[in-house]
């Protein structure tokens, strides 16, 4: 095993997205038609395993999937991506996880899923996985919420950095996170854990503020799409401003620049010299249809942020 490398457990989700492009999404009680579908690999868990991996970081995921064909291909997948899936359970009683996401014409999407075996990940599941030594472990939503501040609980008390991606948009009990490394919601995810409508740099800020306040966190990092991200730490913020690009279809965006942060983060020490890598990740991925293919390597963020004189 590389030394150089950053160690990073994934406790997450692994879903197999169907993604349909459509012209544009239907309204309720409406009909429309769909120009093409597919089955892409998935999963907020694992697309942010899987953009780890393949920008350098060796990765292990704690998490489940159902006893049935679509998790056959999704752990063949992680493992492909190079992922360790030695603490990912096969669950004989549920079915593996799966997302239903129309992307429209201006490549936005809209996503609804349902959990199955990634609604079972337990908090055995998640000591088992944290008797290695990692760098850093990252979270999202997507599974049990007692499993998720068990995480955060127990990898704290082992002195491990803890990411929170915190998506997708819910309500959670901020006091649980109590002085957790970095919590970074979307703007609608951001919205409905703290009350705030986030909608501009403004109220992104109070945002921040409020979740600092209740968390005590190192770093708020409230993703802001196309306009980039905003840091906050100890009373001061930065934007970050995003690349421009044309965006295809922006799923895996919010994992995948997490997931980027997460590893220079570490590697660099230092959270603001990272935030440009982990906007050109972000990039990337909107400009590439689906989400695990749309992942870029090292080597595709290299050549992006070359071409750009960076
Ligand atoms: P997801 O669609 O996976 O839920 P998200 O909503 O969690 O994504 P966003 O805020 O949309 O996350 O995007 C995350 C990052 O991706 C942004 O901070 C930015 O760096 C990059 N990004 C997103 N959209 C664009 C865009 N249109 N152009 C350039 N970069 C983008
Ligand atoms: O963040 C994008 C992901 O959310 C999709 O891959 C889908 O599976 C849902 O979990």
């Amino acid at each position: 095993m590389d030394k150089s490398r950053v160690r990073i457990l994934v406790v997450g989700s692994i879903n197999m997205d169907l993604v349909m492009s459509l012209e544009r999404a239907p309204e309720a009680g409406e009909t429309v038609l769909g120009d093409s579908y597919t089955y892409i690999p998935g999963g907020k868990g694992a697309n942010q395993a899987v953009a780890a991996a393949r920008l350098g970081a060796e990765v292990t995921f704690c998490g489940r999937v159902g006893d049935d064909a679509n998790g056959e291909i999704l752990l063949e997948n992680l493992r492909k991506n190079g992922v360790d899936t030695a603490y990912i359970t096969k669950d004989k009683d549920s079915q593996t996880g799966l997302a239903a996401i129309p992307v429209d014409a201006t490549g936005q999407n809209r996503i609804i899923v349902f959990p199955g075996a990634n609604g079972r990940v337990s908090k055995e599941d998640v000591d088992k996985a944290l008797e290695q030594t990692y760098d850093a472990v990252m979270m999202q939503l997507e599974i049990p919420l007692e499993t998720v501040y068990y995480t955060y609980k127990k990898a704290a008390e082992k002195g491990i950095p803890v990411i929170l991606d915190a998506g997708p948009a819910m309500k959670v009990d901020l006091s649980r996170f109590e002085g957790i490394s970095v919590i970074s919601p979307n703007e609608s995810e951001a919205s409905a854990i703290t009350g705030i409508k986030v909608q501009d740099e403004e109220s992104a800020l109070e945002a921040a503020r409020y979740l600092a306040r209740e968390t005590k966190a190192g770093y708020v990092l409230i993703k802001l799409g196309s306009k980039g991200a905003l840091l906050y730490e100890d009373g001061r913020h930065e934007i970050f401003p995003a690349f421009k690009v044309k965006a295809v279809d922006t799923t895996a965006a919010g994992d995948s620049f997490t997931a980027a942060m997460t590893l220079k983060m570490i590697e660099y020490g230092d959270i603001r010299k990272a935030m440009p890598y982990a906007n050109a990740v972000g990039a990337i991925c909107v400009s590439r249809m689906g989400a695990q293919p749309s992942l870029p390597t090292a080597e595709d963020v290299a050549e992006f942020m070359a071409q750009r004189g960076l």
